[in-house]
């Protein structure tokens, strides 16, 4: 009779054995995964764990100081927080092309990651919250012969290049099972019950060029879509909601004046693991006041649209 009591014990034990009194370093990406491991890893081997979280500046409103009180605060855990939004911006200026983005982003991760890791004096193991459909979908997306649909993976590489074996303690579980460990945790329910997010974060959400003006807009959507998604009761029966500034604008009217801004695009679907996904039906009314509210209240958008399309043929993400 299994449980997720019994798994957490079982994999302490685990943990315990193969990490010994040794130093493991574990990068937080702000999302469900990372933080489940590190707190499960924390709570096997204490301070032989140093947390680093590599702030890009392509994070969602609030969302790195929110990882940041959750580590320091709730579980005081070390955590070294690097601020590194000008060297990741300034390294996609002209970058267009969705993996050109992924790779920039994945390598510029390793260089700080392991600047930081030196800075601590590095590490014998290399944590990180993979989970099942990762192993699957990074091995063959279709079944079929392994073909790369997107590079998902921002650590790859990393543990050659340290001479670092993984930490991975969520290999078997699927998404679900991992928040059932995150609430077995006491992680906060904000937290467990969190959408997920790409490593890449907004770059991939913005097609065409990222800059920091770009990303504000885009919070600001993306932070009134959450917020009506909330107040209607219908964040948890959507795998991901996210807004996406297009690189297309478009002629409106505001008042008596004519507008020529961008056009942001607004994602909801309904998944198990990611691997396939519905679009979410939301009602009319539920759409035309997020609409309404992201163009009378963020200046740079004019017109609001909703993505139809299920995955596949679509991907979830439109990078
Ligand atoms: P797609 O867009 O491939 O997304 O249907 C499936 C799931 O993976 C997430 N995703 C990523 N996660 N790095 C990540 O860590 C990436 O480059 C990346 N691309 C997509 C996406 O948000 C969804 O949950």
């Amino acid at each position: 009779d299994w449980t997720m009591a019994e798994f957490r014990a079982t994999k302490i034990a685990e943990i315990r054995a193969q990490v010994g009194d040794r130093k493991v370093i574990c990068g937080l990406s702000g999302g469900v995964d990372s933080a489940v491991a590190a707190v499960l890893i924390h709570e096997a081997i204490g301070d032989q764990l140093t947390c680093v979280f590599v702030d890009h500046g392509l994070m969602r409103a609030g969302e790195a100081d929110q990882v940041v009180s959750l580590f320091r605060g709730s579980y005081n855990i070390p955590l070294v927080h690097v601020k590194a939004e000008t060297l990741f911006l300034k390294g996609l200026e002209g970058v267009t092309d969705p993996e050109a983005k992924r790779k920039f982003i994945g390598k510029t991760f390793i260089d700080v990651f392991e600047d930081e890791a030196r800075k601590i004096g590095g590490a014998d193991f290399l944590a990180q919250g993979t989970l099942y459909p990762d192993v699957i979908e990074s091995v063959s997306f279709t079944g079929g012969p392994s073909v790369t649909i997107k590079s998902h993976h921002n650590v790859g590489g990393l543990p050659e290049r340290m001479n670092m074996k993984l930490v991975e303690p969520l290999r078997e579980l699927f998404k679900d099972e991992v928040r059932v460990l995150g609430r077995e945790l006491g992680l906060p329910e904000v937290f467990v019950g969190r959408h997920p997010f790409p490593g890449p974060g907004l770059a991939i959400r913005i097609p065409g060029e990222v800059t920091k003006e770009r990303c504000d807009i885009l919070r600001k959507a993306d932070a009134i879509y959450l917020e009506e998604i909330r107040n209607a009761g219908l964040y948890d029966a959507i795998w991901q909601a996210f807004a996406v500034l297009l690189p297309v604008r478009t002629v409106g009217v505001m008042g008596d004046h004519r507008t020529y801004d961008s056009v942001c695009a607004l994602r909801a679907v309904t998944s198990t693991d990611g691997m396939t996904a519905d679009i979410y039906p939301f009602d009319a009314a539920f759409l035309s006041r997020v609409a309404t509210r992201i163009i009378n209240e963020v200046k740079g958008i004019n017109r609001v649209v909703y993505d139809y399309t299920s995955k596949p043929p679509g991907t979830i993400e439109w990078e």
